[in-house]
């Protein structure tokens, strides 16, 4: 049988106060000029939990897709800022939605979500009729707001999909690639008790060479070129990485998403805050190819080429 995968709802959410570059550089040795040029970011939203963030989020997908919490067969949360160590943040979300169902939390850092579409996809492949996948996060607490260096470029939110099973109709999973190379972890790490230290010209070099070569990988899986997607939904960490990337693809950078300048950078859940974002702006129509793309710390990649059918 021809069983696939499809997104049939999205949702999103937002912490409500807003720290502007001309906040930050009250308290520290920056300015708007710096952060703008440097990074493409010129607010982002901090405050309430991973936990909180991702119900919101939920429960906006839950109601476009019309599916009853109670139908899931698994949550997948993708974080990297869980609320607790111990247990997982996912099975306080599942139970606040009112789902009865498999729930676990996912850490591939910036890439997580592509890594949770990738697993959402599996575990319908393997029986599940929906599954509902977050990205959420509260990089503000693993920030010290007193380092420029990082304080500048993070921030807090969610997005949420419903992912939906197609029997007989197609798969909207077009090709997809994971990778992670663990040798280069130090440069940007977050310990027990400590914050979030990066090095940030290296990350940025890294960034742009494993972006290309993950939508390179998932391209050739499709069997599609650069020619072929209508739109990228890059992670949002900074728009130079996203602008060097798009010119070693040769893709046009008005075919990407970018809402980098109002969230900042919130990991796990920069791509379906922009996902969401372009559909709500009318930048997808049913049938256009997407091509999903993360990189992170650990380093992770991660991509995905969708078909868009909503
Ligand atoms: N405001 C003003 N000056 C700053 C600053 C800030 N917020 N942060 C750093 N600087 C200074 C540095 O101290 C340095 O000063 P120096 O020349 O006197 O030594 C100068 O600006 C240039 O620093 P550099 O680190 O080379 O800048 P950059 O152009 O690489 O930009 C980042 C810095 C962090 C914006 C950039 O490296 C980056 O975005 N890296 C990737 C980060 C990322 O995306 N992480 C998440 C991945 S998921």
């Amino acid at each position: 049988m021809n069983r696939g995968s499809r997104i049939i709802g999205y949702g999103t959410a937002l912490p409500e106060r807003v720290i502007t570059n001309h906040d930050l550089a009250q308290t520290l040795d920056t300015s708007d000029t710096w952060i703008t040029e440097r990074t493409g970011i010129k607010e982002r939203r901090i405050g309430s939990t991973t936990r909180a963030l991702a119900i919101e989020a939920a429960q906006g997908a839950l109601d476009m897709a019309g599916v009853d919490a109670g139908d899931l067969d698994s949550v997948v949360l993708a974080t990297t800022t869980p609320d607790r160590v111990i247990p997982a943040t996912a099975g306080s979300v599942q139970t606040a939605l009112g789902a009865s169902c498999g729930a676990f939390d996912l850490n591939a850092a910036c890439s997580g979500f592509v890594y949770g579409l990738n697993v959402a996809h599996g575990l319908i492949l393997a029986g599940a009729e929906h599954v509902l996948l977050i990205g959420s996060e509260t990089l503000s607490r693993f920030v010290d707001w007193e380092d420029r260096a990082t304080a500048v470029l993070f921030g807090d939110g969610a997005g949420a999909v419903v992912l939906s099973a197609t029997d007989g109709s197609g798969n909207a999973l077009l090709g997809w690639a994971l990778d992670c190379k663990g040798s280069l972890e130090k440069s940007l790490h977050c310990d027990f008790g400590g914050f979030i230290y990066m090095e940030g010209r290296e990350v940025f070099r890294q960034a742009v060479r494993i972006m290309v070569d993950t939508c390179e990988r998932a391209l050739a899986a499709a069997n599609l070129t650069t020619g072929d997607i209508d739109l990228v939904v890059p992670h949002q960490a900074n728009a130079r990485i996203i602008r060097s990337a798009c010119e070693k693809l040769r893709i046009s950078e008005d075919r990407t998403v970018q809402v980098l300048g109002w969230t900042g950078n919130t990991s796990s859940a920069s791509i379906p805050l922009a996902l969401a974002d372009a559909a709500g702006n009318g930048r997808l129509a049913t049938d256009d190819v997407v091509l999903l793309v993360g990189f992170g710390a650990g380093m992770t990649s991660a991509s995905a080429l969708l078909r868009w059918e909503l």
